[in-house]
């Protein structure tokens, strides 16, 4: 099967603060489909810039990112969007969740941007407040939500628009160690029974269990643990 993330000579430098930041240096990375791939790796060694770059939301300085067999290194603004709302979904350590709207309103949110049947959404969102236990939240705003409901809205909504691949970026890092392990029993249950690959950046020794493949971001490369 071809990767489903495949980085060729990666490279990310940053030059703004005046000094040389040579942050990535050729990375060379795979990632299969289905898998749930954890990157570890000590505060500031490039984790966020990699999958800032993997998820197209930064420009590597030199070298690719193939997804699925496409090079997306040279998509349009407009493609990328499209490509981020088909292809992607992304948690983050904070929710993004946004203040107004309640939490199946967010939930839905991605397939309304992409214009989806409303019908099959409606559903969606609500087999996916099923999924990560939140069914009888479904009107609650983010501020009538516990840190965890909400990390775990973030979750649902990532998987709205079934996505090829969930970046998540330090999810449990705002967390605390019961809702940190219910959201790492969900990643799990979703990867299990769906298929669901993902790609996630953690410090959480606990989190990093559940991998199928583990790697190491340090001196600007990844390497297999
Ligand atoms: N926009 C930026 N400009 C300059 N330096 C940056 C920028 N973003 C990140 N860095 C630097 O790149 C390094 C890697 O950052 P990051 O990828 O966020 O690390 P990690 O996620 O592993 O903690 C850090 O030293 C950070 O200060
Ligand atoms: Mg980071």
């Amino acid at each position: 099967m071809p990767p489903l993330i495949q980085t060729k000579k990666l490279c990310k430098v940053y030059k703004e603060t005046g000094e040389v930041l040579e942050i990535l240096r050729g990375v060379d990375f795979n990632m299969e489909k289905g898998s749930i791939t954890v990157l570890t790796g000590a505060s500031g060694s490039g984790k966020s810039t990699f999958l800032n770059l993997v998820g197209a939301l930064d420009k590597p300085t030199s070298g690719d990112v193939v997804f699925n067999g496409e090079n997306i290194s040279g998509f349009s603004r407009r493609t990328l969007n499209r490509f981020h709302r088909r292809h992607l979904g992304f948690i983050f350590q904070f929710h993004h969740l946004l203040a107004e709207f309640s939490a199946f309103e967010n939930i839905i949110m991605p397939a309304r941007i992409d214009r989806r049947n409303l019908a099959d959404s409606k559903n969606r969102a609500d087999e996916l407040l099923e999924v990560v236990g939140l069914a009888d939240r479904k009107n609650h705003l983010p501020r009538e939500l516990s840190g965890g409901e909400r990390q775990r809205v973030a979750l649902a909504r990532a998987l709205m628009n079934k996505p090829d691949l969930v970046i998540a970026d330090e999810p449990s890092g705002n967390l605390d160690e019961k809702n940190a392990e219910i959201l790492k029993s969900q990643i799990l249950e979703l990867s299990r029974h769906f298929g669901q690959s993902f790609l996630i950046a953690t410090h959480d020794m606990q989190l990093a269990e559940i991998a199928t493949q583990r790697y190491l971001v340090a001196h600007g490369n990844i390497s297999n643990l």
